[in-house]
């Protein structure tokens, strides 16, 4: 028995949880009670914390992110699990920035790791795909781009008006995100890695992407590494997506590949994200929004949540659990025990009854022993 897993098997591990608006109550609901079903089957003890921050707490009290949150998140907890952020009675989305937002920038959560992974060839959309064609990771920088909130607007409402937002790239900032993609791929004996920008549009910000990929290839060189412009990146995410195993990209292009991504493997109903800072506390949450005309319904599907909670789990140190887990899902969604999204009768309490029972009956397999 490999030593270090025995110790990890008495620690404790805290997390805090901020299930948010919307949908993100219910599918954070479920998360949690799988993660109790998963700790209880391997004997381990998981604390959850839950805080209020969201919509209802901003409008009853003008706060979204507490002043302390960050360093409280940092000193106090393992990880974060997040639900979803949004409330169309806040339409600025304020409180939405500040919280998701603003912990990934806070807490230099400069990793955003989104993979895509069909579970089922009748879930995608493309024609003849398999579960071998659709299987790559994006990294998405997740602190910089066109989401730093710098620019302004002058002589708003007039017919003058004009607003200008900022691209930042910064070179530490670029070589990390493309760093972290490569020793990713060299980790998990990946051999293929896509560089995607705009360089050909976007001459000083992407030209530094550009530039530093160039060099940090040049230490990978068992990786095949390849560039795509961002637009055509998107035609052959769908024309020929067994070509990608890793892909890297900004912050704002990461966002919306990801969402193509998320539908080639069967919707936003299955996409889990991970926001790292591979030194310090990292952050996991579903891709999809709160989607507030379905909250309350026990209609959302609770996947991406559950997975998100798997990929925070191994990022914790508990593979065993986080593949349980994983298998449980696989299993969920191959039974066709899911909700009506992904073609199952089930409710969001339903889905997540399901796993969670499957998870208990099943067991947790150590790697030594699984067979
Ligand atoms: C995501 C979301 C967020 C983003 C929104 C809610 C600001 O779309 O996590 O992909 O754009 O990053
Ligand atoms: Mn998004």
């Amino acid at each position: 028995m490999d030593p270090l897993r025995r110790q990890h098997a008495q620690e404790r591990k805290r997390i805090a949880v901020i299930p948010g608006d919307g949908i993100g109550v219910d599918v954070t609901a479920e998360a949690t009670k799988v993660l109790r079903s998963v700790a209880g089957a391997a004997g381990r003890k998981l604390e959850l914390v839950e805080f209020d921050w969201g919509a209802d707490r901003y409008l009853r009290e003008g706060v979204s992110l507490p002043a302390d949150a960050e360093q409280m998140l940092r000193e106090e907890f393992d990880a974060i699990l997040v639900g979803a952020l949004g409330d169309p009675r806040v339409p600025s989305m304020k409180h939405a920035a500040d919280i998701l937002l603003g912990l990934r920038f806070k807490l230099d959560l400069f990793v955003n790791a989104r993979p895509v992974e069909l579970l089922d060839p009748r879930l995608t959309p493309l024609r003849d795909r398999t579960e071998r064609d659709i299987h790559f990771i994006v990294f998405r920088e997740n602190t910089e781009g066109l989401y730093v909130g710098i620019g302004g607007i002058f002589k708003k409402g007039t017919a003058d008006e004009i607003a200008v937002q900022e691209d930042v790239n910064t070179r530490k900032g670029v070589e990390r995100i493309i760093r972290y993609a490569f020793e990713y791929a060299r980790q998990h004996k990946l051999g293929r890695l896509c560089m995607s920008d705009k360089s050909n549009a976007l001459n000083y910000g992407h030209d530094l992407w550009q530039r530093v990929f160039a060099a940090v290839r040049e230490e990978y060189p068992e990786i095949e590494s390849s560039h795509w412009y961002i637009d055509a990146l998107s035609m052959q995410m769908v024309k020929d997506p067994a070509q990608f195993q890793v892909i890297v990209t900004c912050n704002m292009f990461g966002d919306i590949i990801s969402d193509l991504g998320a539908q080639l493997a069967g919707g936003m109903g299955l996409a889990p994200s991970g926001n790292i800072n591979p030194e310090s506390i990292s952050l996991f949450e579903p891709v999809h929004g709160s989607a507030p005309k379905y909250a309350g319904k026990n209609l959302a599907n609770p996947l991406a949540a559950i997975q998100a909670a798997a990929m925070m789990l191994d990022y914790l140190g508990w593979s065993d659990e986080a593949a349980a887990v994983q298998a449980a899902v696989r299993a969920s969604v191959h039974e066709r025990q899911t909700t009506h999204d992904l073609g199952g009768p089930l409710g969001t309490r339903e889905a997540g009854d399901w796993l969670a029972h499957y998870i208990a009956k099943q067991g947790v397999a150590r790697a030594g022993t699984r067979t």
